[in-house]
Formats: structure tokens, sequence, C-alpha cells
């Protein structure tokens, strides 16, 4: 144990942080399953900024070079739209709460816990400094190995751009149908499936590959937000992950007042980590790779 007062010191702020940010959370589970689920159309508050009344989501603009962008997807695509500030610099933490929330209808409870945590990583206060879009890609904070939308650290240093191959692999692995649609969708069990052939994939291309558990279970979160944020739909995952764009009339799948909360995307995260089986997929990919063989 430290013996360093103000390293002590620390630690229990971030472990009061982290219980009074769950009670908080539990909270507002709660009070997700008693108040009425907000109604499609309306999902979106009025008034959001880039958010039009009839569903378009305007501003877009790629970013121009100098602009600092981020492993995140969905961060990106909201400077890209000017929901956040478009050259993604000196962003206040708290700043995000309600502008995340409004957009993809997470939970503030989310957002606060996952922008504090970006702030202690980074040596910062969360109440008075600010970040980067791209000082969130720390490797090994939150950003990690073997994700699905970019290369390796060590094979493209600049982790603000995403990799299309990874994605075109991950969009083409759906095998789930909207109902109402018939459209494609992913599942719990494709995002296992890819994740584990990502993995598989990383650790043959990437000399300093490593995943530690933390970071697995970051990125079974991360694909969760695929799934209850936007719905796991193809068409517009292929416009969020490829363009970093929200998609004109996108809302978000989850339709609860107080929006996605920590507690209720476990059930999803649990899902698809115990889909994630890489002895199976390096068997897959090898048993592909012969074929190959054979044809050639
Ligand atoms: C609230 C603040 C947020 C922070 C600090 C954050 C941070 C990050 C980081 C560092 C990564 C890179 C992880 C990796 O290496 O794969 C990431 C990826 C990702 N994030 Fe976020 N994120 C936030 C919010 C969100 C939200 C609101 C969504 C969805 C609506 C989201 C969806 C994703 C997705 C889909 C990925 C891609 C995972 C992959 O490539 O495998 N994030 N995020």
């Amino acid at each position: 144990m430290s013996t360093d007062p103000g390293a002590h010191g620390q630690a229990w702020q971030r472990r009061r942080l982290s219980s009074r940010t769950l009670i908080w959370d539990i909270y507002l589970t709660l009070a997700n399953k008693v108040a009425a689920p907000l109604r499609s159309g309306h999902i979106v508050p009025a008034g959001a900024v880039a958010h039009a009344a009839d569903g378009r989501w305007t501003g877009f603009q790629p970013p121009r070079p100098g602009d600092s962008r981020s492993a995140c997807p969905a961060l990106n695509a909201m400077a890209n739209h000017g929901i956040l500030p478009r050259d993604g610099k000196n962003i206040p933490f708290p700043s995000i709460i309600s502008k995340v929330h409004q957009t993809y209808n997470f939970s503030e409870t989310f957002v606060y816990f996952t922008s504090n945590y970006v702030a202690h990583l980074l040596g910062r206060s969360y109440a008075r400094d600010t970040f980067d879009l791209a000082d969130i890609s720390l490797h090994n904070g939150i950003e990690h190995d073997g994700s699905l939308t970019r290369l390796d650290v060590a094979l493209a240093p600049d982790q603000g751009v995403p990799y299309p191959p990874f994605i075109r692999e991950l969009l083409a692995s759906a095998t789930g149908q909207d109902p109402t649609t018939g459209e494609a969708i992913l599942t719990p069990t494709d995002l296992g499936r890819v994740t584990a052939r990502r993995r598989v994939q990383a650790r043959a291309a990437n000399p300093q590959y490593s995943l530690a558990n933390i970071h697995a279970k970051f990125s079974a979160s991360n694909s969760t937000s695929l799934l209850r944020i936007f719905g796991g739909k193809v068409k517009d995952l292929e416009v969020m992950l490829l363009e970093e764009r929200i998609p004109d009339g996108f809302e978000s799948s989850t339709k609860a007042k107080h929006g996605l909360t920590m507690f209720s995307f476990q059930s999803t995260v649990k899902a698809i980590d115990s889909a994630i089986d890489e002895d199976a997929a390096a068997r897959e990919m090898e048993m592909e790779m012969r074929k190959g063989e054979k044809m050639e």
C-alpha cells in the first residue's frame, strides 16, 4: 500500500467516485423501469445541436488536416457534425455529458464515468482541465489492440483514422435481420465471432500485441454500443464507422428515458464476451487459408 498521502487521497477519491456513480447508475436503471419509454421520433431532444426536426443530422464536415480525432468513431462523428468542437481540441471533460446523452441516449452516468476515467488516465483535473480527442487514444488506457475499426497502434500510430477493410469485414459478418425492415443487423454472436478473428489476426500481425482483461472488457463494452445504440443496423453502421458521420434518421435504439445505463448494458457485454472464442476463430482462419492455398 502506498505511503504517499497524495496517492492515497487520489485512490480514495477514485473509489468514492465509483461507488457514487454506481449508485446513481442503479437509480437511473430503476427510474427507467418506471418511466414511459421515449417515443420514436422524440429520442433526440428538440433543439439538439446538428439535429433537424425532420431527423436529418446536419453540418457534417470531414476532419481537416490538423484536427484532432480519436479511436472512438462516435466521438469523432460528433466533432464532424460540430456537436463537439470541429477541431476536436480543448474540450472540457464535463461538457460532453449532456452532448453524448442527447446524441446517442447513453446515460449521463456512463458518460460521466468514462470521461472521469479518461481524466484520471491522463492525470488531469476533470473539473478544470480539457482534452483533445487524440488524447483519449492513449494506448492501453481505453484504447487497446485488436479493435474492430482500427489497425493496432503499433501498425497505425494515428488512431484517429478508421481502417475500412476491418469495418467491411465486421459489417459483412452480420447474420441477423431486422424483423420490421428485413435489413441486415449484427447480433452478439456475430460480434463475438468477428472480435475473435480480429484478435487472432492482430496477434499474428503485431509483434507488440497485448490485451489485458480490462481491455477485453472495454472491447466488449464498445461493441455493445453497436447493438444497443445503433441497433446493429448495418446500413447505419456503414455510414457511422466508415465516414464517421451520423446517418440521417438515426436515433438511438435505446428508448429508455434516462438512456442506456452501465448496469443495463452488462447483459449485452456478457453475451458478446461469451461468444468470443479465439481457438475456434484460429481453426476457422487456418482452414480458410488452406482452402485458399489449394485454389491457387
Ligand atoms: C463517453 C465518452 C467516450 C470515450 C472516452 C470513448 C473512448 C473510446 C476509445 C478510447 C475507443 C478505442 C477503443 C479501441 O481501441 O478499440 C473507443 C472505441 C469505440 N467507441 Fe467510444 N468512447 C466514448 C463514447 C462512446 C459512445 C457514446 C459510443 C457509442 C454511441 C462509443 C462507441 C465506440 C465504438 C463503437 C468504438 C469502436 C470499437 C472498435 O474499434 O473495436 N463510444 N471509444
